[in-house]
């Protein structure tokens, strides 16, 4: 079912999606990224079974920042020696080829979609141990492939040979696709674009998540601006785990970042 990488590329920022560089080692954003990463490594523990630990990103509304986040994410991991795939299970409007400058096809929709089932069309980038697998060309059945079992299938032979799956996702409170994911992963992060998304909106997506029997394991920030957004500092969630800062606050980032770490750790 599997196959091997088809090619090499580029990781640099695209249109779009920002990819932090991991080897500035003091840019807060990227210091921000290592404590997520971190902090989900300590809460998942140990891969059972030598299986990958399978996540996935979401929010409640769109342009919240998940694709950011899992790409980032999933880069971090990847250069601490974490075997990572990353997949753009949003077949709605995927961009995770973007971020990558990859093609959107070959992708999983292909895979499932067509009689020539080789294997998924994992792509290899140029940071050792992240893989990237893309949606593929347009269907208008996104759940149904989402919930398909020979989604199920090629997941269950993914999780053999990673230690990490990052499930980019559209998002859960507009969308049904990723209600068909959730019992498929072993955690749930919710990103909250921060000053944007009312708590009240945040609070009925997790609940319809726990309702379909997701785990909802933590809540990351976007777009914090430290002066505006206390209120989501302060509000009682489960799991508080890491904020990502607005692009061109990088004068106040430093400052911020050390007043605020220990709250935030
Ligand atoms: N921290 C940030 N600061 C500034 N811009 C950001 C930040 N995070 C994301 N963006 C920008 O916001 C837009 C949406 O981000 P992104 O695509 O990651 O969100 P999304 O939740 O995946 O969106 P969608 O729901 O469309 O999939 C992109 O143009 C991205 O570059
Ligand atoms: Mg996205």
């Amino acid at each position: 079912m599997t196959n091997k990488p088809e090619k090499t590329v580029s990781t640099s920022r695209s249109r779009n999606i920002f990819l932090v560089d991991y080897e500035t080692t003091t840019d807060p954003v990227a210091e921000a990224f290592r404590m997520l990463r971190l902090q989900i490594q300590t809460s998942m523990g140990p891969a059972q079974n030598g299986d990958a630990r399978v996540i996935l990103v979401t929010s409640a509304l769109e342009k919240e920042g998940k694709t950011t986040i899992a790409c980032n994410l999933a880069q971090m991991c990847a250069i601490a020696h974490i075997p990572t795939l990353l997949i753009d299970t949003d077949l709605r409007k995927p961009a995770i080829h973007n971020a990558f400058n990859i093609p959107r096809t070959p992708g999983i929709t292909d895979e499932l979609l067509s009689d020539d089932q080789s294997g998924p069309p994992i792509v290899e980038t140029l940071i050792p141990n992240l893989h990237v697998l893309p949606a593929g060309k347009f269907t208008k059945h996104t759940t149904e492939v989402l919930g398909s079992p020979p989604f199920r299938r090629i997941l269950s032979n993914l999780k053999k040979r990673y230690s990490l799956i990052i499930l980019d996702t559209p998002p859960a409170g507009v969308v049904a696709d990723v209600g068909v994911l959730v019992k498929k992963v072993d955690a749930i992060y919710l990103v909250i674009r921060a000053g944007a998304t009312k708590i009240r909106t945040v609070k009925q997506v997790v609940r319809t998540l726990r309702d379909l029997g997701g785990n909802v394991q933590g809540i990351i920030l976007s777009r914090i601006n430290p002066r505006r957004d206390k209120y989501y500092y302060y509000h009682n969630y489960p799991n508080y785990y890491s904020s990502y800062y607005q692009e061109g606050d990088s004068k106040k980032k430093g400052s911020w970042w050390r007043r605020n770490k220990q709250e935030i750790e």
